[in-house]
C-alpha cells in the first residue's frame, strides 16, 4: 500500500510504501529496542513511539526559535546537540530549516535516521559523534544551537567547554534546557574562573561501556556529571560572550521540575549605555555570587508585613505623630516606593 507522508514547507507530499515503513520500523525495534521519547508522525497512522507524548517542550522550543531567531525557518541553519531520536531536528527540518543533529549513541542515531529517510528530509544531516568535540572548524556556524537535556549529562570541565564551544558556533541563539544544581554545591575551576555545581551520578563506576551505552538518555561514558548552579551557569554564559540571557516561562511546561530551566542566550553585540558609560562598563564586568542572595522588596518582607499589622493596633493619631517625628529626624528617607 502506498502512503502519502505529510510534509510541510518546501517538501510538499511524498509517497512511501506503508508495509515497507512498518517492516523497517520493526527491524529497528528488534535491533535497538523501542523508541523512548520522541513521537514523530510518519504519516498513514504510523508514528515512531506509537503513543502520545507530551508536546510541551517541543512547542516551547519551536516558539522560541520562531519568535527570536529573526529569520524564517527556511533561512535558518540549526544545530541539535544530543538529538536522541531526532524529534526536534525532524520538526525543524520539516519546517524547511537546514539542520545538523549530533547524537553519540548508535541506537538513538539509527532511530533518527529512520525518521529522516521515511520523511525524505534532505535538509537534515545526522551525525554520529560526541558533542564534546564541538568546534566551528568541524561543523561550521549556526543561527540556532539547541542544547536540550544534554548539558547536565557532562562532567567538568566538558560542561564548561561545551558552553564556550556553543558560543563559538552560534551566530544568534543558543537554547538550553537543563537541570541546575541546588543544595550541596562544589567549586570547579575553569579558564581562571570558579563555577559552582552539584555532582550527580550517571552510571555505576563498575558498569562496562556497553551497559553505559544501553542507558539511552544518559552520558556516553562519564560516571559523574555536573549540574551547574543557576548563577554559575549565567556567569559562564556571560564569560562565553553572550550579550543577553532569558529564562523562558511560556509556552508553559507545567510538568517541568522547579530545578529545570529553559534558557535562551543571545549572541549579540554588547552595548554600552551612552548616558552612563562608566557605570555601564561595570555592569558588563559584574558576576553573580554563587548562591542567590537577593531579598524580596521591602513591602513583601516578613518584618515589614508584621510591623505594618502591629502598627494598625496603635491609634491613628499616635501613628501620625510618630510618622511626623520620624520624617523630621530622617528628612531624606523616602522608602523604596514603586
Ligand atoms: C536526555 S537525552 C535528551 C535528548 C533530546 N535532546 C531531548 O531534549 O529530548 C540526552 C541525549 O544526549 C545524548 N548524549 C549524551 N552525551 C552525549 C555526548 N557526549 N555526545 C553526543 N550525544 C550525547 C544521549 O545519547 C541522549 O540521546
Amino acid at each position: 500500500m502506498r502512503l502519502y507522508v505529510p510534509q510541510s514547507g518546501i517538501f510538499g507530499r511524498r509517497q512511501v510504501d506503508k508495509e515497507d515503513v512498518v517492516r523497517r520500523k520493526s527491524e529497528i525495534v528488534a535491533r535497538y529496542g523501542s523508541w523512548t521519547a520522541h513521537e514523530i508522525d510518519l504519516g498513514g497512522g504510523i508514528s515512531t513511539l506509537g503513543r502520545d507524548f507530551e508536546a510541551d517542550k517541543l512547542t516551547r522550543i519551536v516558539q522560541i526559535v520562531a519568535d527570536l531567531s529573526g529569520k524564517a525557518f527556511e533561512d535558518l541553519r540549526i544545530l541539535d546537540l544530543g538529538c536522541l531520536e531526532g524529534g526536534y531536528a525532524v520538526e525543524f527540518a520539516r519546517r524547511g530549516a537546514r539542520v545538523v543533529a549530533i547524537e553519540g549513541r548508535l541506537a538513538n542515531f539509527e532511530k533518527a535516521r529512520f525518521a529522516k529517510e521515511v520523511l525524505g528530509l534532505d535538509r537534515l544531516e545526522l551525525v554520529l559523534a560526541d558533542v564534546r568535540e564541538l568546534a566551528p572548524e568541524r561543523w561550521g556556524r549556526f543561527d540556532v544551537v539547541l542544547c536540550l537535556g544534554l548539558l547536565y549529562h557532562l562532567d567538568a570541565p566538558d560542561c564548561f567547554a561545551l558552553v564556550h564551544a556553543m558560543a563559538e558556533v552560534a551566530t544568534r541563539l543558543v537554547v538550553i534546557d537543563t537541570y541546575v544544581g541546588i543544595g550541596a554545591l562544589e567549586p570547579f575551576a575553569y579558564r581562571g574562573r570558579t563555577y559552582w555545581g552539584r555532582r550527580v551520578r550517571e552510571h555505576d563506576p563498575d558498569d562496562p561501556p556497553e551497559r553505559r551505552l544501553a542507558d539511552l538518555w544518559a552520558s556516553l561514558d562519564n560516571v559523574w556529571s555536573v549540574w551547574m548552579a543557576k548563577p554559575s551557569l549565567l556567569n559562564l554564559l556571560a564569560d562565553a560572550g553572550f550579550s543577553s540571557v532569558f529564562v523562558c516561562e511560556f509556552p508553559f511546561e507545567p510538568a517541568k521540575p522547579s530545578d529545570r530551566l529553559t534558557l535562551v542566550a543571545v549572541r549579540g553585540e554588547r552595548r554600552r549605555v551612552r548616558a552612563m558609560p562608566k557605570a555601564s562598563e561595570a555592569v558588563w564586568d559584574a558576576r553573580l555570587p554563587f548562591r542567590e542572595r537577593r531579598r524580596p522588596s521591602r513591602k513583601q518582607r516578613t518584618t515589614f508585613v508584621v510591623a505594618e499589622r502591629l502598627a494598625h493596633l496603635v491609634p491613628k493619631r499616635l501613628r501620625r505623630l510618630v510618622k511626623r517625628l520620624w520624617s523630621g529626624a530622617h528628612p531624606q528617607s523616602s522608602g523604596e516606593g514603586g
